[in-house]
């Protein structure tokens, strides 16, 4: 079936009421909503106003009529060995028990739970257990470290916190619980219970009366029934923190009734995933992608989801395929950065597995160089979809939605704007509209669709602030990121106009690598550029000018070592060098991209505004470039 891009993506711009109110049909609604859509105070957009819904009821229980014993997900370890397949029915039960452990803990509806978990059955529980009741989770990505955990805290505030005592990585136990102590400590906000999933991995201690050990509460609930909590389409269902300009993560807030609708539409429309399929999503809970295409997005729309704790080469690189085969996946999601491991290894093991069912790999995240496109298109001889999106949007902004029409694909690019977003390329300086090959910045007019960020958490003056007063003359939101379009409308992304990095498809702060390098008491300036790296995409590389640089023996090792017990070993820099001076601007301003350039051995261009030229030669010279 085609219905046609062209004319569905126009319909979508031109009256967003009537395409949406037609979308929405795909979920459940307990009270039909009464408004579409309430622009009066742009850039605010209320979807669904005066509807009520439940994501968890969307995800689970709408489907125990037809599909109580079909699986719904599979956790699957190949850390700890362990593979657990849930029904509905089963997925069901324990979500009852895990929200009744929140009610019976005091959560109520609004309350914000934080989840720090790696990727088992009961981080998805947890998630699903908030939406049910109305809790706002707060998903903080495992990789993370205690500082990172604490800003996170303060900012959400969240009455209780579910953790599990470790994780575990290339076969060695990774602890959390320690670090969520010390983050507790570090953070001015106090949770009133910590939830622990004690998986028998790493010793660790309690705190009396506040931490509660998961198997002695689920005990307690295991005949609980919570009834699905019914709210308002605009409540909101999580907040996800994402790295931008400042050091201070930003919360992005995401609705209930929207998402629920942009989720279940993508599922049909770009994803082309059917009722009682499986689709397997590589990515973490605590990112974007694991929201959206782990946990909700596939389970509304009636499919059983994989969790995948483990790396893509253990125990050996058909580990992936062979779950392919296994759950009979006909959707996959991953990142380029998985695709450019997976490509070094024998490509025997990919031929290894019966991948008949699998229908389309889609990738995002970061750029999608050719190689790597042709490599696995080669491989697996199946649609590869390139797709662009960002936390803030909660789902694609750019693809070829193959279930609206399967146009071309082009290398090098994630393809047209996805119906829903009003995508404009514009100059950056002047704010006018720019014309084919010529680069500008990707902004969306607004109201941006359905699923999109609400605001930021608690901070609506900084959501306007920082998107949609960017670029001049213009009320538009900004995705930070360059582009140029081609005259068939195709986006080309060319990376991001402010100082967010992506490492192996993880979007990281340089601000906040900077600030916590400055905490190491022999540093005196730093700066951290993203810097282009063969598998990574990008690596971050630090630049330090000791306070005494007669000690600098060992701080390359031990700036690593502070970066890693505050933020994690995510943010680590591959690399820091010491330098005697920054390249800076007569008003002090430090200038990263002639850093980056310099240390990707390419020209910095035009560096008149530059203090001291000769700085750069210095910086040339120890990086060896
Ligand atoms: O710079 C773009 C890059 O990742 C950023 C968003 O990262 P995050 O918030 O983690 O969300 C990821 C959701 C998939 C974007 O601003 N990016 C994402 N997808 C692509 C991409 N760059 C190029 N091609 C993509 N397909």
């Amino acid at each position: 079936m085609s219905i046609g891009y062209k004319s569905f993506h126009e319909h979508s711009i031109r009256d967003p009421k009537s395409f949406w109110s037609e979308q929405a049909k795909l979920v459940d609604w307990h009270q039909p909503f009464s408004q579409v859509l309430d622009y009066s105070k742009p850039p605010f957009a209320k979807w669904f106003v005066g509807g009520q819904t439940n994501l968890c009821h969307n995800a689970v229980d709408r489907h125990l009529k037809d599909r109580a014993n079909q699986i719904a997900l599979v956790a699957v370890s190949t850390e700890t060995n362990q593979e657990h397949a849930y029904t509905f029915a089963e997925l069901h039960d324990e979500v009852n028990r895990m929200a009744a452990i929140l009610q019976a803990n005091g959560v109520k509806k609004g309350d914000r739970v934080l989840i720090y978990m790696p990727m088992i059955a009961q981080a998805c529980f947890a998630m699903l257990a908030c939406t049910r009741i109305g809790a706002i989770h707060s998903v903080v990505f495992g990789g993370f470290a205690s500082h990172s955990l604490a800003s996170r805290i303060d900012d959400a505030k969240p009455k209780m916190i579910i953790t599990a005592e470790a994780g575990m990585r290339g076969g060695k136990a990774v602890p959390y619980k320690p670090l969520l102590d010390e983050a507790i400590t570090l953070s001015s906000a106090k949770p009133e219970k910590v939830l622990i999933v004690n998986r028998g991995l790493s010793e660790y201690t309690t705190v009396a009366n506040r931490d509660l050990d998961y198997a002695a509460e689920r005990e307690k609930h295991l005949n609980a029934k919570v009834p699905v909590e019914w709210v308002d389409a605009t409540h909101p269902s999580y907040i996800l923190y994402t790295s931008g300009t400042t050091g201070k993560p930003k919360g992005v807030q995401r609705d209930t009734g929207g998402y629920a609708v942009a989720l279940a539409s993508s599922m049909r429309l770009i994803f082309g995933g059917n009722p009682g399929e499986t689709m397997f999503t590589t990515s973490d809970i605590g990112w974007v992608v694991g929201h959206s295409y782990i946990i909700y997005g596939p389970l509304i729309n009636g499919m059983a989801t994989i969790m995948y704790e483990g790396t893509p080469l253990r125990p050996d690189a058909g580990i992936w395929w062979s779950l392919v085969e296994k759950y009979k996946v006909s959707v996959m999601f991953s990142a380029p950065t998985a695709v450019r491991v997976l490509k070094k290894q024998d490509p025997a093991f990919l031929s290894k597995y019966n991948l008949s069912t699998l229908r389309t790999l889609f990738l995002a995240g970061e750029p999608l160089d050719e190689p790597t496109a042709s490599w696995i298109h080669d491989a697996l001889k199946k649609p590869v979809v390139d797709n662009y999106w960002q936390t803030e949007t909660g789902w694609p902004i750019l693809a070829i939605q193959r279930g609206v029409e399967v146009m071309p694909h082009k290398f090098g690019s994630p393809g047209v704007p996805v119906y829903g977003y009003n995508m404009k390329l514009l100059d950056e300086a002047t704010g006018a509209e720019l014309g084919p090959d010529q680069k500008g910045v990707v902004a969306i007019e607004g109201p941006l669709p359905p699923g999109c960020m609400q605001t930021v958490w608690g901070d609506d003056q900084r959501f306007i602030k920082t998107y949609w007063e960017t670029v001049p003359g213009k009320m538009v939101y900004s995705t930070f990121d360059w582009a140029i379009k081609d005259k068939d409308g195709y986006f080309f992304i060319l990376g991001r106009t402010d100082d967010v990095i992506n490492v192996a498809g993880h979007r990281l702060g340089t601000r906040e690598i900077e600030e916590s390098i400055s905490s190491h008491a022999n540093v005196a300036e730093v700066a951290v550029v993203g810097v282009e790296d063969q598998l990574k995409g990008q690596v971050a590389i630090g630049f330090v000018i000791a306070k005494d640089p007669s000690k600098t023996a060992n701080l390359e090792a031990e700036v690593m070592k502070t970066v890693d017990s505050q933020l994690g070993a995510v943010a680590r820099p591959a690399r820091v060098y010491m330098v005697s001076a920054l390249p800076k601007t007569r008003s002090g301003k430090i200038v990263r991209r002639a850093l980056q350039a310099v240390a990707e051995g390419r020209d910095p261009g035009d560096i008149s505004t530059m203090e001291d030229q000769s700085v750069l030669a210095q910086i040339k010279h120890v990086v060896g470039k």
